[in-house]
């Protein structure tokens, strides 16, 4: 047990598949379909934000999601002022994170309709992503019970858009549950859930000094929380250069072993060789490469399939990427959602217009006219080394290798220097072995998808460029909160 952390259940979610829970779904998510959410400083002080802007539906730019007003320079000293670690009893701190967590579940309906309309994200990413919020909370709560050692004082978390309930309520869980104060600063792309989030929190009993919300600009109002010798800690989820340029500020302006938790990038591969399922591998690819736009860290980037069965494999998969329905995200027969951002499009299609004036574009179907649409694209590259970064979207890179250069693709994907997750589909136990051990990887997956880890059974973080550890969801990641680590868990 100790490896897997404290006993508790995993939310019991929604199935999708289950008629009544979709009604249910449908008839809670409908009356939020035009809502106009709303979005600004929540501090324990009278607040002065800037100016409202809109946020719009990246599926349909004509759909106001809502309006936000970002913390002015003003807001941040007053919640830095404000902060007060959350002094409370464990047993206390942890029973208000699990009526937080039940508020999260019965909400949901809001949450599903914020999930598409702000974050793009179809159905079962939407319930897989409240499951896991959910899931940390009463993690966390739970193991904030058995820990005995003090806050550290305060929490800078500051995180992406791409899991903007998920992470953004993994990180200030993680450190509420061990006493400490949290200044929260969503993404810009997505603060109206996040909003939506701590007013629950706060609801089920969270001081407002021991949790403020400072929506904002990274290079603004996550710069300022990056260096202020005020906060005490630094939990980041973003792109690897993110957490360079926070690690540098932190290092000018906080006292010296202030700790970053930065959860990174990846240029995640999976092999496929000759003794695999097809049918499995295919829809596992799919799965990894292409759910959620391919907008997870996770997802798989780099495809290496062995050269005996490559033919009739890609034939097979670009035959299931044709399948794969675009569109609203709101549509249940939509696999595919859109990219978060306009700036996000250009930069792809810069990247597959380069491909395919090099012929090496294999498959791509057309998208939809309105909103960031990129459709599934797969680009045959040599080998992973061709990857000079993270393409954060839909585009499968393929490579073919024989048998007797397995460990040079092992080499290669440990030579990019990122090590967030590897999948790999054989029956050979001994092949399964030999690249477990010789990948330097945080979450390895076999003969399944590489996406999704589950709270408590996957602790989910990367090695190398891809993250400082502990991994999230895991018996290690709250002692780090806390002033006393515990010694390093396997897991
Ligand atoms: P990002 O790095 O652009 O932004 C992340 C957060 O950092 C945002 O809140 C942003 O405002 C803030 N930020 C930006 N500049 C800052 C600065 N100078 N100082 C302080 N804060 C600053 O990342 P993103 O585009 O939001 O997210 C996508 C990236 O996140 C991808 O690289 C993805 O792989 C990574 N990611 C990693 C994990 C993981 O668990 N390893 C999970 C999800 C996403
Ligand atoms: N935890 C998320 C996943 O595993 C990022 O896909």
């Amino acid at each position: 047990p100790a490896l897997f952390g404290p006993e508790r259940r995993n939310s019991r979610g929604w199935d999708l598949a289950h008629a009544p829970d979709l009604a249910m779904i449908e008839a809670a998510r409908a009356p939020h379909r035009a809502t106009r959410f709303e979005a600004a400083p929540l501090i324990a002080g009278s607040t002065a934000p800037d100016a409202a802007a809109p946020v719009l539906n990246p599926a349909d730019p004509a759909d106001i999601v809502g309006h936000v007003r970002p913390a002015s320079a003003a807001d941040v000293e007053t919640a830095l002022a404000t902060a007060r670690p959350w002094t409370a009893p464990p047993a206390e701190r942890a029973a208000i994170l699990r009526r937080a967590a039940d508020l999260y579940e019965d909400h949901f309906g809001a949450i599903f309709a914020l999930l598409a309309r702000e974050a793009g994200k179809c159905l079962p990413d939407a319930v897989g992503e409240l499951r896991e919020a959910v899931d940390f909370l009463r993690y966390y709560a739970a193991q904030a019970e058995t820990l005995d050692a003090p806050p550290r004082g305060l929490f800078a978390c500051i995180s992406p858009w791409n899991f903007p309930l998920a992470i953004f309520t993994g990180q200030i869980s993680a450190a509420l549950a061990t006493g400490n104060a949290v200044l929260a600063k969503p993404a810009e792309q997505t603060p109206l859930i996040a909003h939506y989030a701590v007013r629950l929190l706060h609801a089920a009993g969270v001081p407002r000094d021991a949790l403020q919300l400072l929506p904002g600009d990274g290079e603004t109002v996550g710069a300022r929380l990056t260096s202020d010798a005020r906060v005490n800690g630094v939990a980041f989820t973003g792109a690897t250069e993110t957490a360079r340029i926070i690690a540098r500020a932190m290092a000018d302006h906080m006292a010296p072993g202030t700790p970053l938790i930065a959860e990174t990038g990846g240029l995640n591969a999976m092999v496929v060789d000759s003794t695999a399922l097809p049918e499995q591998a295919v829809r596992d690819v799919i799965a990894s490469a292409f759910q959620s736009a391919g907008q997870r860290c996770s997802a798989l980037r780099c495809l290496y399939v062995q050269q005996d069965i490559a033919d009739a494999f890609l034939t097979m998969l670009t035959g299931a990427m044709a399948e794969l329905r675009l569109g609203d995200p709101w549509d249940l027969s939509t696999d595919i959602g859109p990219l978060i951002e306009a700036a996000a499009l250009r930069d792809f299609s810069a990247h597959i217009a380069r491909a395919r004036a090099e012929t090496r574009v294999l498959w791509q179907a057309p998208a939809p006219g309105t909103g960031h649409f990129l459709s599934p694209t797969l680009i045959r590259v040599p080998g992973i080394a061709a990857l000079d970064r993270e393409i954060f979207g839909p585009v499968l890179h393929v490579a073919t290798f024989r048998a007797e250069d397995l460990d040079a693709v092992i080499d290669a994907i440990n030579a990019t220097g990122y090590g967030l997750t590897f999948g790999l589909h054989s029956r050979i136990d001994d092949r399964v072995q030999h690249a477990a051990e010789r990948l330097a990887v945080g979450n390895l997956y076999v003969n399944r998808n590489q996406i999704g880890a589950v709270v408590g059974s996957q602790p989910f973080g990367g090695e190398g460029l891809s993250g400082t550890g502990p991994k999230a969801g895991g018996p290690s990641y709250l002692p780090r909160f806390t002033a006393r680590p515990a010694p390093k868990i396997a897991g």
